[in-house]
């Protein structure tokens, strides 16, 4: 099969899987993702084809939506480049990334790690801050009925994880819990520069947040 062919294949299935899709991980999610993984691979030595297939099937199913199963996703990637007769290397390299590119596995151990996987972790990143960020977050929070904000929960650093288990924090103490994290965690010169440009607009956003909170003429 030509790579335009499976990317193709692999497209149509994304697009049917995540129909119901809340929209913070929905289609264009996806779309971002893979458009902003292309943008940084053209400046990085990397396998095209398992940055494409990794970044259209990397949310294929959320855990957080699945009763935290995290193997739900790769086994989903896997059966599908099965069902494709897709390369066995390339498959498996795609399903790794899959498996250890989350947040929560970059802070465990990492078990897995190549420069494709950095590409597409950067831009799976990028989408969760800027302007779109910001969007995503609050959609995520509205989903979840938080509130925007409370004085009396101040967002800090060292947020206890037991409040964000028991879903009271506000979307605001997202942003320090991992937004405004994110720019240090990025791994390729093109994602560097990409998230510098966000991070100060996340930035202005909260300043401009609390003004408007505060009533400030
Ligand atoms: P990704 O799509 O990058 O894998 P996640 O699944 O962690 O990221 O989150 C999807 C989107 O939902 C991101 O934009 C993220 O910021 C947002 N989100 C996740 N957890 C929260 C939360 N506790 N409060 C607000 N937004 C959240
Ligand atoms: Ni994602």
């Amino acid at each position: 099969m030509q790579k335009e062919e499976i990317v193709e294949l692999t497209v149509r299935f994304v697009k049917d899987s995540l129909k119901e899709a809340e929209s913070g991980h929905d289609w264009w999610h996806i779309l971002r993702v893979w458009n902003t993984a292309k943008a940084i691979a053209l400046e990085e030595q990397v396998d095209g084809l398992i940055v494409e297939l990794a970044s259209l099937l990397h949310d294929i199913a959320d855990p957080k939506f699945h009763n935290g199963d995290e193997e739900i996703g790769p086994e989903t990637a896997k059966k599908f480049m099965q069902s494709i007769g897709l390369q066995q290397d390339i498959a498996f390299h795609v399903e790794q990334i899959i498996r250890n590119m989350s947040f929560k596995s970059s802070l465990g151990k990492l078990t897995f790690h190549s420069k494709e996987l950095e590409v597409v972790q950067d831009a799976d990143r990028l989408d969760a801050i800027g302007a779109i960020g910001i969007a995503r977050a609050f959609t995520y929070g509205g989903y979840k009925n938080r509130e925007l904000f409370n004085p009396q929960i101040p967002p800090n650093l060292n947020m206890s994880k037991e409040d964000y288990k028991k879903n009271t924090a506000p979307t605001i103490n997202h942003f320090y819990e991992k937004l405004l994290l994110l720019k240090d965690k990025m791994n390729t010169a093109a994602g560097k520069r990409l998230a510098e440009k966000r991070h100060l607009f996340m930035e202005d956003f909260l300043n401009q947040f609390y003004a408007e909170w505060n009533g400030e003429k």
